[in-house]
Formats: structure tokens, sequence, C-alpha cells
């Protein structure tokens, strides 16, 4: 316990639970401070932690018992939490997306390689056994040289069950901005990097009505995009077809499906850390179960800090700030293909994080 790192949350709403059943559970990580700009909620947070003290966010972040911050702030204000936590000598691991530009995504990152700082982001749940087995499949050589993929997240939107749904309307939000970062993780860990795009956009409305808590009935606008599709070209080759949408009533698409030269695969829903892969091999109509061969097994949102923690080197690092800003560039260069009209190649790159191995157990090392 003595080294454990020590860890201070800022942003403690709806997605904050689950992270914090997570770290909890460990006893090599300590959770030593909880700031929200709401207070009384950082309060309530802290006091059923033992150890945890609520602060203000600059006292959270100029704590010297804080070594990471997890920010779990809505997308708007990740990249100014992130900025102030490295500017204080801190690691930081945040919720997705990174930033909600690009231009903030790499000034994040910037700041942390001059810091000498570690960067992570979720998604952390293609971490998971789910994604993480079709990926082992795919190295085996399975399904020979991997030609395409489609990538389908298609919903009503949030607004019937998040009690606060502004930001996913805003800019930064949208399905793309918010479900691309776990559709688009899972395709670079499956198939590589992506150098360039296309892509087209729509919306249904120009309002949304919130649907549950105190604010049930109430308006809220819609000042993005709500249906995106887009073209990725991988540099191995491969091209994805990925459509995010807050425009449909309901959907039987596949979440993922990699198709080879010898073999199409269906990969569960990279929102969930496990799920059925399915495997249908050249010249058979049968789709075979795949047993979990990869992954971390029964994880959990925070695994991906943890998973931060542990690596050996930045270069390890598998939810890394250099897989979330690629992911941000896919995103925003969708958004902007769909704008102009024009195919956008890519800046950024970074190479496929290291296979899970199929398990559960392991160290956290002092950075
Ligand atoms: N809700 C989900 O199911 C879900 C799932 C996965 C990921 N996420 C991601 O988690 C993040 C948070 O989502 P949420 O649903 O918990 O949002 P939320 O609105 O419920 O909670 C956000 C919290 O951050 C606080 N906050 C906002 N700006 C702040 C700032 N500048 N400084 C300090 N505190 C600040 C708010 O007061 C609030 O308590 C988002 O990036 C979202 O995309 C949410």
């Amino acid at each position: 316990m003595g080294n454990a790192p020590r860890i201070g949350i800022i942003g403690v709403g709806v997605i904050s639970g689950v992270y914090l059943e997570t770290l909890t559970a460990r006893s090599d990580a300590r959770v030593t401070a909880i700031a929200d700009l709401d207070t009384a909620r950082a309060a309530s947070a802290a006091s059923g932690i033992p150890g945890a003290r609520a602060l203000d966010v600059p006292g959270l972040l100029a704590d010297p018992h804080v070594d990471v911050v997890l920010n779990l702030t809505i997308p708007a204000a990740h990249a100014d939490i992130a900025l102030a936590a490295i500017a204080n000598g801190k690691h930081v691991y945040g919720e997705k997306p990174l930033a909600v530009d690009l231009a903030s995504g790499r000034r994040v990152m910037d700041a942390a390689t001059v810091a000498g700082v570690r960067v992570g982001s979720a998604p952390d749940t293609v971490l998971g056994t789910g994604t993480q087995t079709a990926r082992a499949v795919i190295d085996e050589g399975r399904i020979g040289r991997p030609i395409a993929a489609t990538a389908v997240m298609s919903s009503p939107g949030p607004e019937s069950w998040h009690p606060n749904p502004d930001f996913y309307f805003l800019p930064g939000g949208g399905p793309l901005m918010d479900m691309g970062p776990y559709y688009i993780s899972a395709l670079v860990h499956l198939l590589g990097p992506v150098t360039a795009v296309v892509g087209s956009a729509s919306r249904l409305r120009g309002e949304r009505v919130i649907g549950s808590g105190p604010r049930a009935g109430e308006r809220i606008p819609v000042d993005v995009d709500t249906h995106v599709s887009g073209i990725l070209e991988h540099a191995g080759g491969a091209l994805s077809t990925l459509t995010t949408s807050f425009d449909s009533v309901r959907s039987g698409a596949a979440p993922i499906e990699i198709h080879g030269e010898t073999g199409s695969l269906s990969v569960p829903d990279p929102n969930t850390f496990s799920g059925n892969v399915l495997f249908c091999p050249l010249g058979s109509r049968d789709w075979e179960l795949v047993g979990d061969r990869a992954g971390y097994v029964d994880a959990a949102r925070g695994i991906g800090l943890l998973d931060m923690l542990a690596a050996p080197s930045e270069g390890e690092v598998r939810a890394s700030g250099r897989l979330a800003l690629h992911t941000l560039e896919v995103m925003t260069a969708v958004l902007e293909s769909a704008r102009t009209g024009a195919r956008v190649t890519l800046d950024t790159t970074v190479e496929r994080p290291p296979l899970v191995p199929l398990g559960s157990s392991f160290e956290l090392t002092e950075l």
C-alpha cells in the first residue's frame, strides 16, 4: 500500500459509480481526493470512501497526495482539466473523448510529453474479452487478410435515460463523438490505424425532450448532426464502414463485423467488456462460437486506468492518449469530410496496442 498510486477524481456524475467500484476494490490503488463543480456531490462521493477527501477542483489539482487525476467531467471540460493536471505534474486518465476538438487534444498530448507524465483515455471496454478475443483470432490468421469491416451504433439517443443529456447534443457531442471512440478504438485494435476517411452526416430534429429525472419534459437544443456515417481507410488496406446514429428507433445490425479472405468475424458491442465472438470460415454458412482467447476477464470501467498504471513503459499503455488522439482525429475528419464533401487524410497514427493476455490479475508498478 505504501506506493499505491493515489487517485484524485474530478467529476462524479452518472459514470463515476462504476469507476469507484473498480478502484475501491483494489488494495494497490487509493482514491485520495474527489472534486466536482457541484461540491455537495463531491462531498457525498468522498464520504463513502475511507481516506478520500472532498476538495475544490484547484485544490485537487495541486494536492500533493494525488499522483493521477481521473477526469470524469463532461467532454467540453476534458482538455482543460487534463492540461491543468499535467501542469501540476500529474498523470491523467480521462473519459472519452480526449477533447472536443483536435487542436485541444494535441495540446494535451504535447504538454504531457514535455512534462513526462502519462495520458490515458477511455474507452477501456475494448480491453475486455470481447474485442481482445476477436483481435487474437485475426492475429492467428484465421480470417486471412482483413478486407473490410462494418461497425454500427444505432439508437434513439440518450435523452430518454440521462437526466442531464445536454452535452450529447452540443459541439463535442453527437453520436460520433460520443460513441465513435468505442467503435474506432476497437477497429484500431482489430485492423490497425486509419490513414484517410470520407464522411456524411444529417440530423432528424432541432431539439430533444428530456425523458427522465427532475428535468423530464424539458426541451433542449440539438446543435450537432445526429446521424453520421464514415468510411475509414486503414493503413493495412482494409476499409471500415462506420455508422453512428441517435436517429434510429431500433437496429438488429451486428455492432462490428470483420471480413477477411478466408473468414468473417462477428465482434461484440465495443461498449461492453465481454460478449460472443463468432467466426465463419470460408465455405461454411454457420457461425462458430469462439471461446475467450484474450482480454481482461470480468473487467469493468477503470481497468484502462489500472492498465496505464501497470504498464512497464508509456509505449505499452493500451488505453493511451495517443490512441485517443488518433480516434479523435478520425472523428473530426469524418465530420470535416461530411461538411466539405472532401476525402480527408490524417496526420496522426498509432501502433496497435499490445494484445491483452487472457486473465484478470496484474500488479501496479510505481510510475
Ligand atoms: N453516462 C454514461 O453512461 C457514460 C458512459 C461512458 C462514458 N461516459 C462519459 O463520462 C463522462 C461523464 O459522463 P456522465 O454521464 O457521468 O456525466 P454527468 O453530467 O452525469 O457528470 C459529469 C460531472 O462532472 C462535473 N463537472 C462538469 N464540468 C466540470 C468541471 N469543469 N470541473 C469539475 N467538475 C465538472 C459535473 O458537475 C458532473 O457531476 C463523459 O465524457 C461521458 O461521455 C458516460
